[in-house]
């Protein structure tokens, strides 16, 4: 087997697929923001806590900086191009979800909106913010989640029916639709 070296500055593509989710929030006058992240990652199970890592000048860490709450919305394969379409840049404060016709549905506990063409939400509040090379690390606490209710089987994400949309990078995804079981 032989190896080639590989630039380290890529180091993201090796590490894929990623969930790709779509992150809403929102700003001072309550307008809606969304946008696609893949830097993703769950770090505490109690208290649950996630983490995703953006871009200082995006809007998305703008609004958080400015009121703590998100919304973590998964992307089932179905709305790949809807997501694509929130990713685009809008001017700061222009509603990215109405733009990609995605449907707004007002969250339980915090302000942001959940999305409800994603079946899957969680609802965070901010409890750390860490400025980690050129992006900000955003530590956020669970409050509430929710589920469309076919879509988890044995405790777990029915993958084959959300059909998950995993990020390769670039325009590549990956659908991660079917289930592989240790023997
Ligand atoms: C699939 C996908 C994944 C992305 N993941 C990230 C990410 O993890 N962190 C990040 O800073 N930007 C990420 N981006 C880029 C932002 O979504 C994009 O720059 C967006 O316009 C930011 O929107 P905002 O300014 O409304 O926050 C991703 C884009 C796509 C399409």
């Amino acid at each position: 087997m032989d190896f080639k070296d590989f630039p380290i500055e890529k180091a993201n593509r090796i590490l894929a697929p990623r969930p790709t989710v779509i992150i809403s929030t929102i700003n001072d006058e309550a307008k809606v923001n969304g946008a696609p992240f893949s830097f993703v990652m769950p770090v505490s199970m109690d208290p649950p806590i996630v983490a995703f890592a953006s871009a200082p000048s995006h809007d998305t860490s703008k609004n958080i900086q400015l009121n703590s709450e998100f919304v973590i919305n998964l992307t089932p394969a179905e709305i790949i191009n809807q997501m694509w379409i929130t990713g685009e840049k809008v001017p700061y404060g222009e509603n990215e979800l109405e733009k990609a016709g995605l449907t707004s549905l007002e969250s339980k506990i915090v302000s942001p909106p959940r999305i409800k063409e994603s079946l899957a939400h969680l609802e965070c509040k901010v409890i750390e913010i860490q400025e980690v090379g050129d992006h900000l690390l955003i530590l956020g606490k669970v409050v509430h989640a929710s589920v469309e209710e076919n879509c988890m089987k044995d405790d777990l994400l029915d993958v084959e029916k959300v059909k998950p949309l995993l990020h390769l990078g670039g325009t590549s995804f990956v659908v991660g639709d079917h289930l592989r079981k240790v023997e």
